[in-house]
């Protein structure tokens, strides 16, 4: 592979958006973590599968961040992850610390990379790496609007008993419980789902997008999700390497769009070589623009409680 991607974290999310990224033959993969011999191992158990799914790309792994050197493309997933009962925003002091000094390392050893944020709080930490990093904004980026879409399309489809594939809809904002699913927006094979289903079942849809995170957390009691997510961020890596132009709900730096100024939050993003290409800006209801500075604002105190 000529395109080389370093994912941070070799815990559930990066190991799997590595092994997603090699499957897929998008690029080489340096997976990188603290805990010796762990990133190495997965990656050689990776590497042992290429002959039987069929890739080439070559998986390392590697416990000295300077290994990100020469990346075309980051994936930062290290922090810790939620345990049942605990917001994504009782992560902040601790991801901070983790993400603060893996910015560090990229902004040393690979200046011309471009960086997905995925450690929680999705959005404050892609404030911080825009802080830390000093890079041009669209080329920092943060993964949630993919994985709460997703959600929400998984349970339209469920809903429904239609096919997954067949299930458009768009959820913006911050990652947080005061995340905007647009529900006008939403469709199946290009009906609108308003016209499927009644307001009290879409009303129910909603909510459980909002959380979703947190149903996996409550199942699995020891981590949070990662086949979604790491699905999610894939989407986001592949539109980026081969400058596919996916329209993809991004935390991507707002410059006015929806009302936000000078924040990260989930906003469509046209995703290309260049990182964040375009924001779209959609017609919204004042009704859904209210629920977008709500999450937005809710993003902002997180962020001051930074003080960077
Ligand atoms: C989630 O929503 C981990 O925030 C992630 O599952």
């Amino acid at each position: 592979m000529n395109r080389k991607v370093t994912v941070f974290g070799a815990g559930f999310v990066g190991s799997t958006t590595a092994q997603r990224i090699a499957e897929k033959q998008l690029a080489d993969v340096v997976m990188v973590d603290i805990i010796e011999g762990m990133p190495q191992g997965k990656a050689l158990d990776m590497m042992e599968s290429a002959c039987l799914e069929g890739f080439d790309a070559k998986v390392t792994g590697a416990n000295d961040p300077a290994a990100c050197a020469g990346s075309d493309l980051i994936v930062v997933t290290s922090g810790i992850a939620r345990k049942p009962g605990m917001s994504r925003d009782d992560l902040l002091k601790t991801n901070a610390g983790i993400v603060g000094s893996v910015c560090e390392a990229i902004k040393k050893n690979a200046p011309n990379a471009t960086v997905i944020i995925v450690s929680n709080p999705l959005d404050v930490m892609t404030y911080l790496a825009g802080v830390k990093l000093g890079f041009p904004k669209n080329k920092v980026i943060g993964m949630a609007g993919v994985l709460d879409s997703a959600r929400f399309r998984c349970f339209i489809a469920m809903e429904l008993g239609v096919s997954m594939r067949d299930v458009d809809a768009m959820v913006l904002g911050g990652h947080g419980d005061d995340m905007v699913p647009l529900v006008r927006y939403a469709t199946v094979a290009g009906i609108r789902v308003e016209d499927l289903l009644p307001k009290d079942k879409l009303d129910a849809l909603v909510t459980r997008t909002r959380n979703g995170g947190a149903e996996i957390v409550a199942l699995l009691k020891t981590g949070s999700a990662y086949y979604a997510p790491s699905s999610s961020v894939v989407e986001m890596v592949s539109s980026i390497l081969r400058d596919e132009k996916r329209v993809l709900p991004c935390a991507a730096w707002c410059t006015g769009q929806y009302g936000v100024k000078d924040m990260f939050v989930g906003v469509p993003c046209v995703l290309g070589a260049n990182g964040v290409e375009k924001i779209i800006e959609l017609k919204l209801s004042n009704d859904e623009l209210a629920q977008l500075k709500t999450s937005s604002d809710h993003v902002f105190e997180n962020v001051k409680r930074l003080n960077l």
